[in-house]
């Protein structure tokens, strides 16, 4: 697999391009397998690094798994699976540590590796063990995996210190098979975990207060098999967004749910870009150089922490000054550092950036430092002045699915 891409910039980026699944619903979607009975078939799978290591997951914890070329993927689940996830693939992606709360709930045991750290910081899972244990189940660390067991688990009121995604998927898949009646307060509000909720229905689930901040979850003895199609990845979709805002071109999406988009729809009307929303597209176009505009993450429906680098790519080339602030992770400014030395002018402090918009980035040999990173020293090469090297492709085939094809196929010159 190649290492780097190169691309030269300059092209507005004009046409009609089709979103992908959403990684980040499919990969819990993916775990959640775990907890069902018989043969389910999940549609709209991305072809993507993540998605093939969750596989890999599933397969290894005795699942069979069928992914065809099309997104389909036949997953086959009985009631006898192992209880030890492999060291190398939950160091590989940390969402691996999904399979954490199906496996505790269908087996009474999992031995999962601790991730470690991550590019974007420290990322603990503390609010994961603590609502297993509120279930009634034990934690602890031994070599180098967390342990936990429980001889049932009970049903219970969580209260999360923070609308963590991942522990509101974790617990909210853990507390399926649990006895009796589940809230989870201050649970996280993302479309994904509503998505992996209406999955985990369809196969037989009963939670309710999806796209609420409290989620209820009544224990049901077995889940069984199912048939579902995964949401379109709104990160994917606001990145070609900003695609087209930076490159002055003119980008049609289709297959998108306009109520995921709409911090973004905001931001990029407030910078003067022009958005038209369809029955399920969504094409952006601009003719002038974007205005300044402030950010500041936000769980949702606040703007994306996923989509800070993209459109810090943006305000690189807008003109005035912004300020970006992220209140999500504490070290994921590290494309900043890459866009200098495309010629952005960025001031780093802590949790926030300053940018003056420059009128044009001149192209550079670039380092990719993690995914969404990746994306946007793609989005800024696309606006630079002459050739961009990118490095570290590894970081954007985790979560993109053929990025560089579509762009290609929106008049963009890129290898890859
Ligand atoms: C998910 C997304 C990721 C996105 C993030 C925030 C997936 C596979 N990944 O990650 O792309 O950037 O949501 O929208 O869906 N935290 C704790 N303790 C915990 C759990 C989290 O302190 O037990 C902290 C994290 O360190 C971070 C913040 O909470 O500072 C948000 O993390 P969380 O919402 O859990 O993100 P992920 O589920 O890891």
């Amino acid at each position: 697999m190649k290492s780097r891409l190169s691309l030269e910039g300059g092209v507005p980026l004009k046409g009609t391009v089709r979103s992908s699944g959403a990684k980040n619903a499919a990969l819990p979607i993916l775990a959640g397998c775990i907890l069902t009975h018989g043969d389910s078939v999940i549609h709209n799978v991305p072809d993507l690094m993540d998605i093939k290591t969750m596989i890999k997951m599933l397969e290894a914890l005795g699942l069979k798994t069928d992914y065809r070329s099309n997104g389909t993927l036949r997953v086959s689940s009985t009631q006898k699976i192992r209880h030890i996830a492999p060291y190398e693939l939950v160091t590989a992606m940390r969402a691996s540590f999904f399979v954490a709360g199906p496996v505790l709930a269908k087996t009474g045991l999992a031995k999962i590796p601790l991730p470690g750290g991550c590019a974007i910081g420290s990322r603990p899972i503390d609010l994961h063990l603590k609502g297993f244990e509120a279930l009634g189940a034990t934690t602890e660390i031994q070599h180098g995996f967390v342990v936990m067991k429980a001889k049932k688990l009970v049903g219970t009121q969580i209260y999360l210190d923070f609308p963590s995604v991942g522990a509101t998927e974790n617990i909210m898949m853990a507390a399926c098979l649990a006895e009796g009646k589940t809230v989870i307060e201050n649970a996280a509000l993302e479309p994904e975990i509503t998505d992996l909720g209406e999955f985990l229905n369809s196969a037989g689930a009963r939670i309710s207060g999806l796209r609420t901040n409290k989620i209820t979850i009544e224990g049901v003895s077995q889940i069984n098999n199912t048939e579902y199609t995964v949401i379109p990845d709104r990160i994917e979709v606001g990145t070609l967004m900003i695609a087209a805002a930076i490159t002055l071109g003119d980008i049609v999406v289709e297959g998108i749910r306009m109520e995921h988009q709409e911090p973004l729809i905001q931001k990029l009307r407030d910078c003067g870009a022009v958005v038209e929303i369809g029955d399920d597209t969504i094409r952006v176009s601009a003719t002038e150089r974007v205005r300044a505009v402030d950010i500041k993450t936000m769980p949702f429906p606040g703007f994306p922490t996923d989509m800070q680098a993209q459109f810090l790519a943006l305000l690189t080339v807008a003109n005035g000054t912004s300020v970006v602030t992220e209140t999500i992770f504490e070290n994921r400014f590290m494309h900043a550092q890459e866009l200098i030395r495309m010629g952005a002018k960025i001031k780093i402090e802590q949790n926030h950036v300053t940018i003056t918009g420059v009128e044009q980035l001149s192209g550079a040999d670039v380092k990719i430092t993690d995914l969404r990173a990746g994306a946007a020293l793609i989005l800024a090469g696309l606006a630079a002045d002459g050739f961009t090297t990118v490095h570290g492709l590894h970081h954007l085939n985790r979560g993109y699915e053929n990025l560089p094809a579509k762009i290609r196929s929106l008049g963009g010159r890129i290898s890859g």
